[in-house]
């Protein structure tokens, strides 16, 4: 099986940076691409902010950190990744964005390179289409916060080979992530039994059925889950859950999966979650 050496990021938001962060501490090189200067600098801000966390915890040390930082170079240039063995996409989630993204990455990276989307619910198939090594473009979905979560859900699209499944499926166990192999399918699993949730207490909220603490609440005392759907929804990115709410919707052709008109007009007003400081709470 193909070792993944060299690791391209391109994206460095909410969870670019965290993908960045968890193949540097892994002993990767890791080459950060994102389009301006002051993008890649908060990126390589936050990235540092987390592994202080991680070190004032002793999960690392101090001299650990230093080299893990060493680790990361930085671009603002596609072409900076060019000798990556494996290049992940993580830039918003808008399908021709991602597509020209990957367009422009498959005439930069070696022909046995492998070209990975962090979509959370794009068709990875479609967005193969866009390249001409379809066979090695996979979804390589992580959770955030990135170096907290354990799950990598692992997308096949129709044309990915079983040699390039694998070395992903390796790559993100050597990470100490726990991958989950799934097929390519509106939302996949993680998006297709979530955002139907979080839409859910949306409409909870906007009928008047319950306050937004209170719903959460409901969710975290009543059914243990770690924080309210609303709650998640504000770390997600409001922006995010609707754009995988909207693909649902058309790609799955199901009114159930309808976006809730309260989590449009909160995108439209610009309350995106903690990104903005406002969403469904105040940060
Ligand atoms: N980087 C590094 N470490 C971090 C971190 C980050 N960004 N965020 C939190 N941590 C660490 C903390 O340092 C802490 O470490 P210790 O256990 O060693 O003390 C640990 O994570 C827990 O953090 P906190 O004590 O600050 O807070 P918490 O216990 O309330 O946990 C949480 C926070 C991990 C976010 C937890 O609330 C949780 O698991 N929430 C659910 C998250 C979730 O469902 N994510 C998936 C979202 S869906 C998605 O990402 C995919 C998509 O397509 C939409």
């Amino acid at each position: 099986m193909a070792r993944i050496g060299t690791v391209g990021v391109v994206g460095g938001g909410t969870m670019g940076n965290g993908i960045v962060h968890v193949f540097a501490q892994h002993g990767h090189p890791v080459i950060l691409v994102d389009v301006s200067e002051g993008r890649v600098s908060n990126a390589l801000g936050t990235i540092r902010k987390n592994l202080e966390r991680q070190a004032k915890k002793g999960a690392i040390q101090e001299d650990e950190l230093q080299e893990i930082v060493r680790r990361i170079t930085t671009g603002t240039e596609t072409a900076a990744v060019a000798g990556a063995d494996l290049v992940i996409e993580a830039v918003p989630e808008k399908l021709e964005l991602k597509a020209g993204i990957l367009a422009r990455l498959d005439d930069v990276i070696g022909e046995d390179a492998i070209l990975a989307s962090n979509t959370s619910s794009i068709s990875i198939t479609a967005l193969a289409a866009k390249t001409k090594r379809p066979e090695r473009v996979i979804g390589m979905h992580f959770m955030n916060p990135v170096p907290v979560m354990k799950l990598v859900e692992v997308i096949r699209g129709l044309q990915t080979s079983d040699a390039v499944t694998a070395t992903v499926m390796e790559t993100a166990r050597e990470l100490d992530k726990e991958p989950v192999e799934v097929n390519d399918f509106p939302g996949f699993v993680s998006n297709r039994v979530l955002m139907p949730m979080i839409n859910e207490a949306v409409f909870c909220l906007m009928e008047g059925v319950a306050e937004a603490e209170a719903i959460d609440t409901v969710m975290k005392l009543g059914m243990n889950h770690p924080m309210g759907p609303l709650a998640l929804a504000d770390l997600i990115g409001l922006d995010t859950c609707l754009s995988i709410l909207e693909v649902l919707h058309r790609d799955l052709g199901d009114d159930r999966y309808r976006p809730c008109p309260l989590l449009r007009k909160y995108v439209d007003a610009g309350w995106l979650g903690r990104k903005t400081g406002r969403g469904f709470h105040a940060y």
